[in-house]
């Protein structure tokens, strides 16, 4: 998304005036505070459970470690992400919590590189395509079970009518999340995420404990000893991997 300077500076270039009530249907007045260089990765799905929170906290523990000015956006009422913020250490790198379920991206700090927003589950329709606009990249969790599965359906169904999707505009990555392996029900889902058209199946992760005790404490699985959690380190890796690469952008 470009800033509103950016564009105006582009269009004028080109010997163009631009009215006010043009440039707000390129760009919403609550993301101008947004940067060309600003990264937003939404984790998504209207499944609940499924590990929306668990995913979005622990990306922004990782961005942060990484050195980025990084802030995360929670648009659900329950605000798990912004009560696992208020226990992080002031010894660990800063984040910014944004509580984006009351006042939107209002208060988001200018000079922030990467935005994780944590979104509520049932979103649909309208709700839907607001969250989407925000993100140039969406993370799916999904659990191995047939539960999880016919409601990821439904909402990937819906996800698939917004134009952003349909255009590209927006790359999608579905993670594997709390698997046991040599599980049917696993192999199950395997096939499931494997044969979802336009999405990157992105990452296996497992069910451990270390997400509970990340949680607990404010921190990131990143941030736990390796001798905890190089375990899960290795199941983050093609996640972060595609994240890094041009083709989640
Ligand atoms: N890989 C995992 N291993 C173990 N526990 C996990 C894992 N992922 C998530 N959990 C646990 O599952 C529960 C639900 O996770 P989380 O709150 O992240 O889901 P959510 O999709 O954000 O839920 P909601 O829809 O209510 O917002 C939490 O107790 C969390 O600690
Ligand atoms: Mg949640």
């Amino acid at each position: 998304m470009l800033t509103k300077e950016v564009q105006m500076d582009r269009l004028a270039g080109q010997g163009f005036y631009v009215p006010d009530w043009l440039l707000s249907c390129f760009c919403d007045n609550e993301l101008d505070t947004c940067t060309e260089s600003m990264r937003h990765i939404l984790v998504m799905n209207a499944k609940g459970g499924c590990g929306k929170s668990t995913l979005a906290t622990n990306l922004a523990a990782y961005y942060a470690q990484e050195g980025y000015s990084t802030a995360i956006a929670d648009f659900d009422p329950q605000q798990t992400s912004l009560d696992w913020l208020k226990r992080r250490p002031d010894t660990y790198p800063e984040i910014t919590g944004v509580p984006a379920f009351e006042s939107g991206l209002k208060h988001l700090p200018r000079t922030t590189e990467y935005l994780i927003i944590d979104s509520p589950a049932r979103a649909h329709g309208s709700e839907i395509t607001d969250l989407v606009k925000r993100a140039e990249t969406i993370v799916i969790p999904v659990l191995p079970s047939p539960i999880d599965m016919a409601a990821t359906d439904r909402f990937v169904e819906e996800l698939n009518q917004v134009s952003r999707v349909q255009k590209r505009d927006v790359k999608i990555g579905v993670v594997a999340n709390r698997v046991r392996e040599n599980t049917k029900v696993f192999d199950q889902l395997n096939g499931y995420l494997d044969a979802m058209k336009r999405t990157k199946y992105a990452a296996v992760l497992r069910e451990a404990q270390n997400y509970n005790r990340a949680y607990a404490r404010g921190i990131g699985i990143h941030e736990l000893p390796e001798y905890l959690a190089w375990q899960d380190w290795e199941r983050w890796d093609p996640l972060l991997k595609w994240l890094w690469s041009k083709s989640s952008q």
